[in-house]
């Protein structure tokens, strides 16, 4: 995430963070726990399509989200508790016992039920910004421990990585470094998905893939075109297919492109090309327009 902060005396202190979308390139799941989540591994990189969370400190207790939509397919938003920057805030006093007011612009452009992990990064960049702007001095571990109970994204977010190889129920991360730029053309069809349901889908199949997560980091670092294809996989993306028939009709078009590699992101509904270049992904990017398949938008990660 990226910070600007603005400190002028007599005004309310403001600080502004623009926080990313991301994308799984691998996800694995590898069983179902006794607490009713699945155990995972996942590779995930952050990519350059941002949030902006606008963070303004007020001498009010309470915690006050507006929200503005900058793409079409957003649907309207919650701006109460059942929105994860409103717990985030809330997590926050719970922990610290202090009763600060804010008032949160949220200006969205990551799609809402596509996988791309816009809710977790929200909470995420929440957290950094309440911690700053309220003067909390949490340490970054305590803010991990907040963050998994967020969600199993939020941690990723945290660290401000632009990969991480991410285990349990994908609250552990371990960042690393991506060796070059990677492109991306990604497609939001108009219809989203549920984490939930997609997860119970797999328990009636559950696939799983065998390949070590250290294949994956080394198949992305060298950028073996040939390569790609082969960790480019997710053990969701039949159980979405199942589930919704855009994303079906969107993976069946991806597999026609002169592309690298192709899959669906997170629990989807969003599916991504890997392409060879910006400008590459900016000709795949044209072409997927034209067949209206939902919103298309070309990013790039590891810059
Ligand atoms: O953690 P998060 O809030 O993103 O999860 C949403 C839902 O997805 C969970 O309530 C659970 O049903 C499912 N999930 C899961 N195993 C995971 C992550 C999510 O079953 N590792």
């Amino acid at each position: 995430m990226r910070m600007i902060r603005s400190t002028s005396v007599g005004e309310p202190q403001t600080l502004i963070i623009h926080t990313p979308a991301k994308l799984n390139l691998y996800l694995n799941i590898l069983g179902k726990r006794a607490d009713g989540f699945h155990d995972l591994e996942t590779m995930m990189v952050s990519v350059r399509l941002f949030d902006t969370i606008r963070f303004e400190s007020s001498t009010a207790a309470n915690i006050e989200l507006r929200c503005r939509s900058r793409i079409a397919s957003t649907i309207t938003l919650p701006t109460d508790r059942r929105n994860l920057i409103i717990k985030a805030a809330e997590i926050l006093r719970t922990e610290t016992g202090s009763n600060f007011g804010a008032t949160l612009f949220l200006e969205k452009r990551i799609p809402s039920e596509a996988g791309m992990g816009g809710g977790s990064s929200d909470a995420a960049a929440t957290l950094v910004g309440l911690n700053l702007l309220w003067k909390l001095n949490l340490s970054p571990e305590k803010l991990h421990q907040l963050a998994a109970q967020l969600g199993s994204d939020v941690n990723f977010f945290l660290d401000s990585a632009p990969a991480s190889l991410c285990t349990g129920r994908g609250e552990k991360t371990e960042p690393i470094c991506l060796s070059q730029p990677m492109h991306f053309v990604i497609v939001k069809p108009p219809s989203g998905l549920s984490t939930k349901a997609v997860f119970e889908i797999w328990a009636e199949e559950k696939s799983s893939f065998t390949m070590p997560l250290s294949s994956v980091q080394n198949v992305l670092q060298s950028g073996r075109p040939t390569e790609i294809q082969k960790i480019l996989q997710n053990s969701l993306e039949q159980p979405a297919r199942c589930l919704n028939v855009d994303v079906d009709r969107l993976l069946r078009v991806l597999a026609k492109q002169d592309v690298l590699g192709f899959a669906m992101t997170g629990s989807g509904s969003a599916c991504f090309a890997m392409c060879r270049s910006h400008l590459h992904a900016r000709t795949i990017a044209n072409r997927l327009k034209a067949l209206r398949l939902g919103e298309v938008f070309v990013v790039a990660a590891g810059v």
